[in-house]
């Protein structure tokens, strides 16, 4: 049975896209039909922020890639909260996959920026997932608990993050994970958040997932007990994410 917490999609655009196509995806987005019992939440690169989010229905929020810890001063090519706040973005994307991996981030920066974030008014969704190595060793959960530890230890108000569970060997590779290999991760990242923080936040709070989410494969996730929803990356750029946003209905 589905849960009591409304579902959240978010698409992630990542380095995609010029003026031209963005056009192309609000006008998919404005035309809808988007589903009123679902937060849809998009993340353009930074330098469109501000013209997505004057283009764009109000019924769908803004979101930020990434932010720096820190509100302002000498940290060169980096955008900050209030700054993302400032174009009228409401969200930011925290320890994404490719922030940790490509860039370098470390569980600590990531709990700072979460922290951040939170303490100035933006909501977060906050990234953790395994690399296939490690999936294949076993340490699938090690691992997650580690990186929603880092976060847990940073913050007290967890109702403005949303947590999203993106398997590194699921991402832009086609390779979604099953839903039931979802739904076991999800399960166990409520079961840490119930025993580590609050059983009354483990409930409420809603874990996306990610990875290789389409139009195809959203519906059987989306009926899984703990998943409340997805961050999806290619997609996202296609009108396809249209039904994807509408996987509950
Ligand atoms: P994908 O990306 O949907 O292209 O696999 C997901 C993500 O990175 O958020």
């Amino acid at each position: 049975m589905a849960s009591q917490r409304k579902f959240v999609v978010g698409g992630n655009w990542k380095m995609n896209g010029d003026k031209q196509s963005i056009d192309g995806i609000i006008a998919f987005l404005n035309k809808g039909p988007l589903n009123d019992d679902t937060d849809i939440i998009v993340a353009p690169p930074a330098v469109y922020l501000d013209y997505v989010r004057k283009g764009l229905s109000p019924k769908v929020a803004v979101s930020a890639q990434n932010c720096y810890k820190e509100l302002k001063g000498a940290f060169t090519g980096d955008i900050s909260v209030t700054m993302i706040k400032d174009v009228g973005a409401t969200w930011v994307i925290i320890g994404h996959s490719e922030r940790r991996h490509v860039f370098g981030e470390s569980d600590e920066l990531i709990g700072d920026k979460v922290k951040t974030a939170l303490d100035n008014g933006l909501s977060v969704m906050a990234c953790v997932g395994e690399k296939l190595e490690e999936r294949e060793a076993g340490k699938t959960n090690e691992v997650v608990f580690r990186q929603i530890k880092a976060v847990a230890d940073k913050i007290s108000d967890w109702s403005h993050v949303v947590i999203a569970y993106e398997p590194v060997w699921a991402i832009g590779t086609g390779k979604t994970a099953s839903p039931e290999q979802a739904q076991e991760v999800h399960k166990h990242l409520r079961e840490w958040l119930s025993k580590n923080v609050s059983p009354t936040i483990a409930q409420a709070t809603r874990i996306q997932y990610g990875g290789s989410v389409t139009a195809a494969n959203c519906k059987e996730l989306a009926k899984k007990p703990d998943i409340d929803g997805f961050l999806v990356g290619g997609a996202s750029l296609k009108p396809d994410f249209i039904q994807i946003i509408n996987a509950r209905k």
